[in-house]
């Protein structure tokens, strides 16, 4: 089955509103209109930069999708600090990531909260963008597989099928994020395969096949045509290199 490839863009803590809109700019200015009919494009800027990031590419007829680095589940209430998934969406979102591995090492998010996220995301219409992945010492261990597909297991627990098929799975190990030490495309396809297998096994043939699953960490011109060509790499979440406007369209572009 052909899956349309997703290039995401995660801005991560960069880029003040000015400097945001400078960005979604020169981003809206490289793009062409038959890109978004050949890859899926959304950037995930800071929570204060969003409606400014969507402004421009909404005033620019530009097909690239918003969405938040993080949320929490309620819909609203005393929860200081928090976004909902209800607020993204009301200012023209469409996806979000959780369980960033910065997330889950820095602010404690567990397997549990990104299931709960997941299924808030969802009841609002969002696309959640599901990270996984290990650190080093789990790949040295050799449990790589294990502890991705135990991630894997939690994130969808108690999700439908029909549900499940509207998320968008990114495997980053943690090694290669913001390291410069890329995973070979053989270790991120065999890690993703595995990851399909598990979706399989969770739901059916049908859902893997159709499954949208990502790789992340240090992502570059260098070296994504050799982990877009994987077979089981259905495009990138992008830090640094999403961070200028050439380099981020340029991967873009690799996908097409
Ligand atoms: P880098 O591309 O900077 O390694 O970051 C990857 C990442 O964490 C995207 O979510």
């Amino acid at each position: 089955m052909a899956r349309k490839p997703v290039m995401a863009g995660n801005w991560k803590m960069n880029n003040t509103t000015g400097e945001a809109v400078v960005l979604a700019q020169e981003i809206s200015n490289r793009y062409y209109r038959d890109w978004s009919d050949k890859v899926d494009i959304v950037v995930c800027p800071p929570f204060v930069d969003l409606k400014s990031v969507y402004n421009v590419f909404e005033f620019d007829h530009a097909r690239i999708g918003v969405g938040g680095q993080d949320v929490f589940w309620e819909k609203s209430g005393a929860y200081t600090g928090e976004i909902s998934p209800h607020m993204l969406k009301e200012i023209g979102c469409t996806h979000c990531i959780i369980g960033h591995s910065e997330r889950r090492t820095m602010f404690g998010e567990t397997n549990e909260f990104v299931n709960r996220k997941a299924k808030a995301l969802i009841a609002e219409g969002l696309t959640p963008i599901i990270c996984v992945g290990e650190s080093l010492a789990v790949r040295d261990e050799g449990t790589t597989n294990e502890f991705v597909t135990a991630q894997v297991d939690a994130a969808f627990a108690g999700i439908e099928e029909a549900q499940a098929a509207k998320c968008i799975i990114a495997y980053e190990p943690i090694w290669a994020i913001g390291t410069g030490r890329t995973a070979t495309p053989e270790q991120a396809d065999e890690v993703c395969r595995v990851i399909r297998e598990k979706i399989e096994e969770l739901y059916s043939k049908d859902l893997a096949e159709g499954m949208r699953i990502l790789y992340g960490g240090s992502m570059n011109v260098g070296n994504v045509e050799g982990l877009i060509a994987c077979p089981n790499i259905d495009g990138g979440l992008i830090g640094g290199a999403a961070l200028k406007a050439d380099s981020f369209c340029d991967l873009i572009k690799a996908c097409m």
